[in-house]
């Protein structure tokens, strides 16, 4: 694996084992051992176009755990603004010696087309771009279910929300299906899925109350107002109301369901407080876990 760019296509082999050396990196936390040298030498450059609090953070942390030096760049003082092109940005920091890119960017295909673009000894993981794929947020959202559940191949999971718009829920749903979860269910408005959904191997339901009976896992997504010029939104009670994750409805799940969230939430929009912090909520081991997925990533790809 020389980049990440995306879920779909990855074999089951290679998601098990970035899960599995995830593993490894928690099992080293746990012994209070904050840093391995696997990246020592390396320079990462986080190149964060659209805002993150979550995504950019805990790929700095990760790095810096694998020894690598890592370096922010803040994209609002930077030259983009004087007109200069990605691609023309991309080559002046690979002159820097730089070894990988992680990159989020408003445009479906910007990593891949830095990939495409850039050296054969640099890497480039995707953190999210456009509406097309989150794949480490996929990763650790599949790790966090494998703690919490210890197997794929008996669950049934419900993604909820705004699925058209959502790169997460794509990452998601390639995740879950080629790791052999038997029961991919989104629950959505009609106008918040996207045509053919169901050729992604997921079952439909449009009725939120029969969508969440009997299920394992609930994800809950955020309306992505920012990608969706121009349509015309619901207003958040009626959201809520329908598509509101509450104690009542998710006591339509199992009872043991855990409830997960990739952020950033909107309380009382698509999920209600006591649910957000609730005992079956995971949603803040989800963050913590990234930090060990996304050291297995970086490690798995230029670790020496
Ligand atoms: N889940 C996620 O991508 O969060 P951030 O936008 O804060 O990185």
């Amino acid at each position: 694996l020389r980049h990440l760019l995306t879920i779909d296509g990855l074999p089951r082999a290679i998601l098990t084992h970035i899960l599995d050396t995830a593993e490894g990196f928690i099992s080293v936390s746990e012994q209070e051992v904050k840093k391995v040298p696997l990246l020592r030498g390396k320079a990462i450059f986080n190149l964060f176009f659209e805002p993150s609090t979550r995504t950019r953070t805990t790929f700095e942390i990760a790095a810096k755990r694998l020894s690598a030096d890592v370096i922010n760049l803040n994209i609002n003082a930077s030259s983009q603004s004087k007109g200069e092109t990605l691609l023309d940005t991309v080559d002046n920091l690979a002159a820097m010696q730089a070894d990988m890119f992680v990159v989020r960017h408003a445009q479906s295909g910007a990593a891949h087309m830095i990939a495409r673009h850039v050296a054969p000894h640099i890497h480039v993981v995707n953190a999210g771009d456009g509406r097309h794929a989150h794949p480490t947020q996929g990763l650790l959202d599949v790790f966090t279910i494998r703690k919490y559940k210890g197997e794929f191949h008996n669950l049934r999971v419900a993604i909820v929300g705004d699925v058209l718009h959502s790169r997460v829920a794509r990452s998601q749903i390639h995740a879950l299906t080629t790791l052999g979860v038997p029961e991919v269910r989104v629950i959505a408005p009609k106008t918040l899925l996207p045509v053919g959904v169901e050729q992604m191997g997921v079952h439909v339901y449009h009725d939120m109350l029969q969508g969440l009976k009997d299920v394992d896992v609930v994800i809950m997504l955020r309306l992505q107002n920012e990608r969706m010029r121009g349509a015309r939104l619901p207003s958040s009670q009626e959201y809520f109301k329908y598509y509101g994750l509450t104690q009542e409805k998710l006591a339509l799940a199992r009872p043991d369901a855990i409830v997960m969230h990739p952020g950033p939430m909107n309380r009382g929009v698509e999920i209600d407080s006591s649910v957000a912090d609730g005992k079956q909520s995971v949603i803040l081991p989800q963050v913590t876990y990234g930090i060990a997925v996304r050291m297995a990533v970086m490690s798995i790809l230029a670790g020496n």
